[in-house]
């Protein structure tokens, strides 16, 4: 192909179908994929709109009236705790004349009320007043609800599905809990939290979230020494849905409040949920991200760090440490992540090879992608 001629959807297309073969090609993505409209356009609806997507904490949704609202491609979803305990996920557009009714962010509430016209929703997305609407006759107060979407938690992390007749991912999840269990992840709580925007398609973010070969470059002062970019991952590649790196560290780590095994003493364990998630557990701490694309070349990262009860607070100067390493660590992924989204703009961009330390990762997040995109072609799906 000419430098000067992009590839269409169905070549993009034809060059995913490559990763789901028993030899995938070493190779990144094509340039065109982080950049097509009309790709993003099929992610947006092939992806983002029927998988699992982490976020929130339940520390944030603790209380009945705690709600987060994220925006996900171009759709906008609020989780909520209702009255009686239950979360329920929701298009927060109101349904007389769609102005969203509540921003991004997260707060408290005992109802959702419209700023337009003042109508009024529950906790649980049903009306609960309209005013001067008892005059016309064709509408029922009673039916109009806010459209439902499903929602899950595991061990504390609150996932949402667009498609409220998606498969639980409960069950997938569960295939990686048994690398996890001495970590005691649900005992921990939050002691440091982000929102953030990093410019980059989301697929430049995530294949970076699934190799520790960038360590030698984007973290050679922070990571390096810790978490060495040289080392060989072991992935286990459990779902289409869930995926485990183990990343082997410099030294073991020693817990003392924990009971970890030989394996989780001397590698950092990531757990990984296609499309946009990943948290990594070693120590006392566990680190959460959720990768939201909010535009083509826009995501919004937004995470935390979690620790034991016991542990959360015992120094505040170990905690700002902590905090300041992680912000730093952050930093240098979006440095170099929206460095590489200039790069892949690039008229003279191609496909690069990968290297064997970070293949294992990257081909099994292209594989996912391309049987999110194919969809029906492929089957075991
Ligand atoms: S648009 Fe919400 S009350 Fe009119
Ligand atoms: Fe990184």
């Amino acid at each position: 192909m000419s430098v000067l001629t992009k590839p269409g959807l169905q070549e993009l297309l034809a060059d995913l179908r490559g990763y789901l073969g028993t030899e995938p090609p070493a190779l990144s993505l094509p340039p065109a994929a982080y950049t097509a409209p009309e790709l993003w356009e099929l992610e947006r609806e092939r992806i983002f709109s029927r998988s699992w997507l982490l976020i929130a904490h339940v520390d944030q949704l603790a209380a009945p009236g705690d709600y987060v609202a994220v925006q996900i491609a171009g759709e906008s979803v609020v989780v909520a705790r209702a009255n009686d305990g239950a979360l329920h996920a929701m298009s927060p557009i109101c349904r007389h004349r769609l102005m969203p009714l509540v921003e991004p962010g997260a707060g408290h509430t005992d109802a959702f009320t419209c700023g337009y016209h003042l109508w009024k929703y529950g906790l649980d997305g049903r009306l609960r007043g309209a005013p001067f609407m008892g005059g016309n006759k064709a509408f029922t107060p009673k039916d109009c609800r806010l459209p439902q979407f499903a929602v899950a938690e595991w061990k504390g992390f609150v996932f949402v599905n667009f498609d409220a007749a998606a498969e639980p991912i409960g069950d997938h999840l569960e295939l990686a809990a048994p690398q996890f269990a001495n970590f005691r992840i649900e005992e921990m709580v939050l002691v440091d939290s982000w929102s953030l925007e990093w410019r980059a398609n989301w697929k430049v973010v995530m294949e970076n979230a699934h190799e520790n070969y960038h360590v030698l470059g984007l973290h050679r002062e922070t990571l390096e020494p810790f978490m060495p970019g040289g080392s060989d991952i072991h992935v286990e590649h459990y779902s289409p849905w869930v995926l485990h790196a183990r990343i082997p560290l410099a030294m073991p780590v020693d817990s003392e409040t924990l009971e970890l095994n030989e394996i989780q003493r001397t590698n950092g364990m990531v757990l990984l949920t296609f499309p946009s998630s990943a948290f990594i557990a070693f120590a006392d701490q566990v680190v959460w991200l959720s990768f939201l694309p909010t535009a083509i070349d826009r995501v919004q990262v937004i995470g935390g760090v979690f620790t034991l009860p016991a542990l959360a607070g015992t120094s505040e100067a170990v905690a700002q440490t902590q905090a300041a390493v992680t912000a730093m660590i952050n930093e240098e992924d979006q440095q170099g992540l929206e460095a590489v989204q200039r790069g892949v703009s690039s008229r003279f961009a191609e496909r690069g090879h990968l290297s064997p330390k970070e293949q294992p990762g990257v081909l099994a997040f292209y594989r996912n992608l391309a049987q999110a995109l194919l969809g029906d072609e492929t089957a075991g799906r």
